[in-house]
């Protein structure tokens, strides 16, 4: 059964019933798997204290769902997730979002709502023109600490979900896009990803909804809950190839700067952890890409306002211009370099206006 809010309210006041008393407000997400309120709370230390509520539901939307497949399988056992975020969090030596209770039998967790500590979406930050470059170190520096967190105490969590199915619901519109054309890129991109070799379990879902930043730069991390075991690899590029979508609308300042910034704090911090790291370019390239076509081209879980500076269909073509370029047959790039050289040009490119549809008629 899935608590619609009212529901929610009335389980979480009958919960703590003798403590104090919770009024849901606004509902800040309804994605994949959780539904996230904000809300008032009542104990007697606080009065009319702002806090978020993260509830995990029974069953996931069906829009949400592609196909049997991933009925059966991926989201199987989703309410796991929301234990598996909490139990992660535990064990970070980053800044994670202060948990004040915890209901485990229910999937439902209070925890204190960043913007009282001055902390914002980074996605809103971006949109908003408020991110301050400081943040890219900072970004980076906890991705790193995060990374290595998880290899150190992998052993402790068990997968919640199948990485080969993960993957196929991330890159669904990957695959068709690349069918018959790169088939094997895309195939080579999931079999890193997959990585039967590796045993961590890893987060994926490094993205700009998962993070928050304060004016002076200071980031703060959440929601673990859909890590599976895959390429580690995987995490410093996604995050980044969302970027490269932020970039293209023609948001950041000095975005191929930021972008590089976070990629050396990240490479440096992660060396300091594991000196025999040894960082794989052509593996940046494809996850980096696959990262940005996806979600460019589907604009899904993604926030429509991004688009909306080069017109929602230019970011379409901008998007095949990049991979069409990055993925050729004849001439495919090799080095970072030159793939951050053409996100500058397509930048630049959808800026003015290159990639604009005519209005069908
Ligand atoms: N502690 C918090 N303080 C303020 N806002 C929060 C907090 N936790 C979550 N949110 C808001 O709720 C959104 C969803 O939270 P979270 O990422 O934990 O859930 P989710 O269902 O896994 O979401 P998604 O599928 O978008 O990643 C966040 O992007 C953020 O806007
Ligand atoms: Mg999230």
């Amino acid at each position: 059964m899935n608590f619609n809010k009212v529901e929610l309210e009335k389980r979480i006041n009958e919960l703590a019933i003798e403590i104090w008393t919770i009024k849901l407000t606004d509902m800040l997400a309804w994605w994949v798997v959780s539904d996230v309120y904000s809300a008032e709370l009542e104990t007697i230390e606080w009065e009319n204290k702002q806090i978020v509520v993260k509830y995990t539901k029974e069953n996931i939307s069906l829009w949400t769902i592609f196909s049997e497949k991933d009925r059966d399988y991926s989201f199987a056992d989703i309410q796991a997730t929301h234990e598996l975020d909490m139990d992660i969090q535990k064990i970070l030596n980053v800044k994670t979002p202060k948990i004040i209770k915890h209901f485990s039998e229910d999937n439902i967790t209070l925890m204190e709502n960043f913007a009282n500590e001055d902390y914002k979406l980074l996605q809103g930050c971006i949109i908003d023109w408020e991110l301050p470059f400081e943040a890219s170190k900072n970004l980076w520096e906890s991705l790193a600490t995060v990374r290595y967190d998880l290899e150190v105490n992998w052993s402790n969590f068990k997968q919640v979900e199948d990485s080969g199915h993960q993957f196929d619901e991330r890159f669904f519109e990957l695959q068709a896009l690349l069918y018959n054309w790169r088939m094997d890129k895309f195939n080579k991109i999931k079999e890193d990803f997959v990585a039967k070799n590796r045993n961590w379990v890893m987060w994926t879902d490094w993205d700009q909804k998962n993070f928050a930043v304060k004016p002076n730069g200071e980031v703060m991390v959440f929601d673990f809950g859909r890590s599976v075991i895959c390429d580690p690899d995987f995490l410093l590029p996604n995050l980044l190839g969302h970027l490269g979508l932020f970039t293209i609308a023609w948001y950041i300042e000095n975005p191929i700067e930021f972008l590089k910034s976070i990629q050396e704090s990240f490479m440096r911090k992660y060396k300091f952890f594991n000196s025999d790291h040894i960082f794989n370019e052509q593996k940046f390239i494809n996850y980096f890409t696959a990262s940005l076509i996806h979600r460019g081209m589907a604009m899904r879980w993604i926030d429509t306002r991004i688009a909306n500076n080069i017109w929602e269909d230019s970011m379409k073509w901008a998007c095949m211009a990049f991979w069409d370029e990055v993925f050729d047959k004849e001439n495919p790039v090799e080095s970072i370099e030159e793939l951050f050289s053409i996100l500058e040009t397509i930048r630049s490119l959808a800026e003015q206006g290159k990639y604009k549809r005519p209005k069908v008629r």
